[in-house]
């Protein structure tokens, strides 16, 4: 689509005109942006090819009150928090989108490939003490949403978080197991000794999270809830870090061991940082629909996810908004948004590479119906929308311009040498200002169920970026730039 001011005598009139099918977003240009986002949120040692260039380094002692390294990794959003239940999430969505897209992804593919090393680099050192302990957060979060300060400032104390075999987090080491096993696919061929740590260290967490199993939230209660606590258990993360070390290893034991536990329900209609069973039903299609792996229903996996949020399915069971977005929840509803789509294109991929179809009651699903629903909703998030603007900051001519980032809403290092203590920055926070760093291709949490958009810091619930948002959305992004090259 093509938004165009027409300049009529006396008038401005915004037409907003739809030409034909090779009108679309830049998508090689939101791809590029989506992956250098991932900058915006490194903790740790920055290197001299850093993109986003108002961040500096932080969090160079991270790990210290436990005698071990834990600099790096992500924060998870717009605090200064590394979690590690997202963290891993984000490391394997971004994994599976290069293993899926890396070919579509020509130059930004070695991009990628650095944002999934920046938090496996991370995630390795979270694992160095097992199989005694895992370590799984870095920062206390009461004490970080008490301040608003840069990531470079931190003075709260930078406590550690582990689980144990005594105090054990079954989701965060199935999670952890998953990235680690999708990033040795990666680096398979580009760094065969990397990738070998990847999958050992993928195995031992794996065993860590299904010998001592039990809930993280149960021993950390406030340090990860209510923002990280797993609502959906820890069978997801363990069967979800099981097929993907089957897909990296072919040991059939992790087949079986996701078979045995699979119950046949339908289980949810979301994919996120908390619920993967629709992520490990879609590997099972893959196993069977490209890799020919008998004893698996390669439809039967996903076709009721698939049936519950199509807008045209007999079946639905999903609230859009007016202008079409696909709306799952209040907070940061642009996540599910994000993740679905890469769902369905990957799912019509698997079909269209065995030649299936299905139906939902009388619709037919064809790869290309998933493929067009996908591409709608990205289009809405790039700009298709009722207010005109894309929720991809630095992408299009309107975008958030206010987002709940702590880094991004106050002035970098660059313009501001001393430190902003604790409640220093809550006067940009409440300001009306734009913030003065432009955090490049973060995705925010996005409009309300009626498509507005307040673009306001303190409306964490629609302008917070999360990496959780934009992981999926590189794959999608790769695919939608190579299908519809300018
Ligand atoms: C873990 O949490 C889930 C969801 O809250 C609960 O159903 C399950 O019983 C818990 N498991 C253990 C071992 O505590
Ligand atoms: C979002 O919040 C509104 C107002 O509180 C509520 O009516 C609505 O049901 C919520 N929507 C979802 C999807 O949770
Ligand atoms: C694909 O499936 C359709 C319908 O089942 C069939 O008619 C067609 O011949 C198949 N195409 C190929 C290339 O196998």
């Amino acid at each position: 689509m093509g938004l165009y001011w027409v300049p009529v005598p006396g008038v401005v009139i915004c037409a907003l005109m739809i030409v034909g099918v090779s009108s679309h977003p830049d998508y090689r240009e939101a791809l590029s942006k989506s992956i250098a986002f991932f900058e915006g949120q490194r903790s740790g040692k920055l290197p001299a090819n850093q993109r986003i260039t108002w961040r500096f380094d932080t969090g160079l002692f991270d790990g210290s009150p436990e005698n071990v390294d834990l600099i790096g990794g992500y924060y998870d959003a717009g605090d200064n928090i590394k979690f590690g239940l997202p963290m891993a999430f984000t490391t394997t969505m971004l994994a599976w989108s290069v293993i899926e897209y890396g070919k579509q992804m020509s130059d930004e593919l070695h991009n990628a490939r650095e944002a999934i090393r920046w938090g496996t680099d991370y995630l390795l050192k979270a694992s160095s003490r097992l199989p005694d302990a895992f370590y799984v957060q870095v920062g206390d979060p009461e004490a970080d949403h008490n301040c608003w300060q840069r990531p470079e400032d931190i003075d709260t104390p930078q406590k550690v978080y582990k689980v144990t075999q005594e105090f054990p987090g079954s989701e965060v080491a199935g999670e952890t197991a998953a990235a680690l096993a999708a990033a040795s696919i990666v680096f398979k061929h580009v760094d065969p000794q990397y990738s070998k740590t990847l999958l050992e260290t993928a195995e031992k967490a794996f065993a860590f999270g299904n010998n001592y199993k039990g809930n993280y939230s149960e021993f950390l209660t406030s340090a990860v809830c209510p923002y990280y606590c797993s609502y959906s258990g820890f069978d997801d993360e363990l069967q979800w870090g099981a097929a993907w070390l089957f897909r990296a290893t072919g040991i059939s034991s992790y087949l079986h061991y996701v078979q045995y536990k699979y119950d046949g329900s339908s289980d949810s209609d979301t994919f996120s940082w908390d619920n993967k069973f629709i992520g490990t039903r879609l590997l099972l299609s893959r196993f069977n629909l490209v890799e020919k792996v008998e004893d698996i229903d390669g439809l039967l996996e996903a076709k009721d996810f698939v049936c519950n949020l199509l807008p045209e399915s007999p079946s639905l069971a999903t609230l859009y908004t007016p202008g079409g977005l696909m709306y799952k929840m209040n907070g940061s509803n642009l996540q599910y948004v994000t993740s679905t789509a890469f769902v369905f294109i990957t799912f019509a991929k698997y079909m269209k590479h065995a030649n299936k179809t299905f139906q939902c009651g009388e619709l037919l699903v064809t790869p290309t119906l998933l493929k067009e629903h996908a591409k709608k909703q990205v289009d809405y998030i790039l700009g298709d929308n009722p207010q005109g603007m894309s929720y991809m900051v630095g992408f299009g001519k309107k975008f958030p311009q206010r987002i709940h980032h702590r880094g991004s809403s106050l002035p970098s290092l660059k313009q501001k040498s001393e430190p902003f203590g604790c409640k220093d920055g809550f006067n940009s926070y409440f300001s009306e200002e734009p913030n003065p760093n432009i955090l490049t291709g973060a995705i925010v949490g996005g409009p309300d169920q009626y498509d507005n958009f307040a673009d306001d810091r303190d409306n964490y619930a629609q302008s917070e970026p999360a990496t959780y948002i934009n992981a999926p959305l590189v794959g999608t992004l790769a695919y939608l730039a190579s299908r519809y090259e300018s």
